[in-house]
């Protein structure tokens, strides 16, 4: 089951190679750049050049909420992300072929799991469409978002289960262990949402300066952003704690992996808010919250299938 494990792995890594294109995307303002979708200016394969626009050309530059006219990087880089979102939902039906295959040895949960991973692969898939049908809706890419985390936390599972019958490097699970890790988890959700709020906040802002002006974008959004900054304190001040806490612990690489995404967290943080909101750390400080999450999400997940087949 080496090669599964690894295969499910692959996918957990692939799954944050979409996010970080999709950040690309929205620093870059390509999200219109296909204003059909699926297909691309009514093609399978983009136009290069203006010269390569179909006939009713305008039809689709109206859909646009800004810019109306061709450009060929903001279609390309859309058409990457997407060919990377089709690609990762071929990964996920492979995987599913893989476990059907398998099914008599790693049992019907896997399955299961698999199964949920496709249904929220289409969904999210689905959700992108609508995205661009309603000219980038921010509740809607916020959805989006969410939705591609709990894609991420699927793989996660399976590889936990996987490793269920392998104790947790020979030592016994402390009973409670579970509790910082899932207070850190609801903190960590609290501040997705306060940060997909500022977020939601950015695109109106940004937009309504066509996107010029950078360094005044943060100034303009509400007491959101204030809450936001100052509530990485409590997070970071948790993630110290668990450090300290479990000192020799198995958990303590994880720990301090996790205490060292807070802090790089907070830089990028910082930097946006320091130095005139940097577009390349934007979908950065994006990536690194999920895999943040994410990592917090597996920890937890691992904690609690640990003790269950220790009881079993
Ligand atoms: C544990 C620490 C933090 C976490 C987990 C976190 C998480 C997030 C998330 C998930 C978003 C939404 C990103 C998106 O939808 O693209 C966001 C946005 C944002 N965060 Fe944080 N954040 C943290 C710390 C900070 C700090 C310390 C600051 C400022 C000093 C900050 C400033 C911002 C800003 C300005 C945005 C909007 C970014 C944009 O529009 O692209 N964050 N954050």
């Amino acid at each position: 089951m080496v090669g599964y494990r690894k295969y499910t792995i692959f996918i957990f890594c692939f799954v944050f190679l979409v996010v970080i294109a999709g950040g690309i995307v929205r620093t870059t303002q390509s999200g219109m750049g296909c204003p059909d979708w699926p297909k691309c200016f009514g093609s399978w394969i983009p136009p290069l050049t203006a010269d390569d626009l179909p006939a009713d050309f305008e039809k689709y530059l109206k859909k646009q909420d800004i810019d109306h006219s061709f450009n060929a990087f903001h279609t390309w880089i859309e058409y990457i992300n997407r060919l990377l979102g089709a690609l990762l939902g071929l990964l996920v039906l492979i995987h599913l072929v893989w476990t059907v295959r398998k099914r008599k040895v790693l049992g019907n949960v896997f399955l299961y799991h698999s199964i949920a991973m496709l249904i929220v692969v289409l969904f999210t898939a689905w959700l992108g469409k609508v995205v661009v049908d309603e000219n980038l809706a921010v509740v809607k890419i916020s959805l989006h978002m969410i939705t591609a985390l709990v894609l991420a936390f699927i793989p996660l599972m399976i590889v936990n289960l996987l490793d269920r019958n392998e104790s947790v490097s020979g030592q016994v699970v402390p009973r409670g262990i579970y509790i910082p890790y899932l207070l850190l988890f609801i903190l960590l959700l609290i501040q997705l949402l306060l940060g997909i709020g500022v977020r939601q906040e950015v695109d109106v802002i940004s937009k309504a300066s066509e996107y010029l002006n950078r360094e005044t974008w943060l100034s303009t959004v509400g007491p959101r952003f204030i809450v936001h900054r100052s509530f990485s304190w409590i997070i970071l001040i948790t993630s110290i704690y668990l450090l300290i806490k479990h000192k020799g612990y198995y958990f303590r690489s994880v720990n301090k992996m996790i205490l060292g995404l807070v802090v790089i967290l907070m830089i990028f943080g910082i930097m946006l808010n320091y130095l005139d909101f940097p577009a390349f750390v934007q979908p950065l400080h994006l990536l690194f919250s999920l895999i943040l999450i994410a990592m917090v999400f597996g920890v937890l997940h691992k904690v609690f299938v640990s003790s269950f087949s220790m009881k079993s």
